[in-house]
């Protein structure tokens, strides 16, 4: 069984007040749904402190959405893996094509992101996808394997046991148009066939979520395919009822 899991990317939004109100909900909210649905949430790195304090204990564990390439020094403006994982925080988001594009992430970079997340013991949850004139070109399945065989390839077995896959496909990303779930649930396929070329069957446990717009009116839909294991979910993991009503998807 591989494990079910929704993750929220709040993105750049909300004051650490606000989050910690948004924080206390989802952990108010979570209690009354089963352990087998795991909760994720990424808030901006102002809030990490204080989320983790208020979701111990709780079910819900926290995530940062970046990291360093470095491990420390003359780097202004950019936060460690070892600062993330010294506050209790266990995921990381890594290669949000938020990132890519804006941020000119490149696999280089975050094959060296990957590296200072596994060596503070964060759980890396890795983005892949492609973009609309990719997908049009009919170059969707060998955008999303590149992305995987630069990045995930380089792992070692035992650091790719806790890897998390996240398929975003960017023109579903905040647009409001989601993949049917017949299409998330061929390029989960993909991405685990992809996986399994390298690391054989542990590639059958790989977490694999779907991103871009899933909300709590398709989420049953797409969380109900085979290879779809969940969600990093954005816009709608803002608010508390739209984030646990998608992790309530499950138990339908
Ligand atoms: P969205 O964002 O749910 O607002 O489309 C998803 C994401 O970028 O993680």
């Amino acid at each position: 069984m591989r494990r079910k899991i929704v993750a929220g990317n709040w993105k750049m939004n909300t004051t650490p007040a606000e989050g910690a109100e948004l924080a206390k909900a989802v952990a108010a909210g979570k209690k009354e749904i089963c352990d087998c649905v795991n909760f994720i949430v990424c808030p901006p790195y102002t809030h990490l402190s204080e989320v983790v304090r208020i979701t111990r204990g709780t079910g819900v564990a926290v995530g940062a959405q970046d990291c360093a390439t470095e491990e420390k020094g003359a780097f202004t403006g950019e936060v460690s893996a070892r600062m993330i994982a010294s506050l209790g925080v266990e995921y990381v988001i890594l290669g949000h094509s938020e990132r890519r594009q804006y941020y000119g992430e490149t696999s280089e970079t975050l094959n060296r992101k990957m590296r200072q997340a596994y060596a503070n013991g964060l759980t890396p949850i890795y983005c892949v996808g492609e973009k609309l004139e990719e997908r049009e070109d009919g170059r969707h399945f060998d955008v999303v394997k590149a992305q995987l065989e630069e990045v995930i390839y380089h792992l070692t077995p035992e650091q790719f046991e806790r890897l998390i896959v996240a398929y975003e496909p960017v023109w579903a990303i905040g647009t409001g148009k989601t993949a049917t779930a017949d299409q998330a649930q061929e390029m989960h396929a993909h991405i685990r066939r992809t996986l399994a070329a390298k690391f054989g069957a542990t590639a059958e446990q790989t977490p694999i979520l779907y991103g871009g717009s899933c909300k709590p009116s398709n989420a049953g839909e797409l969380f109900a395919k085979e290879d779809v294991d969940g969600g990093l979910i954005g816009g709608a993991a803002l608010e508390a009822d739209s984030f646990l009503q998608i992790g309530k998807a499950f138990l339908k």
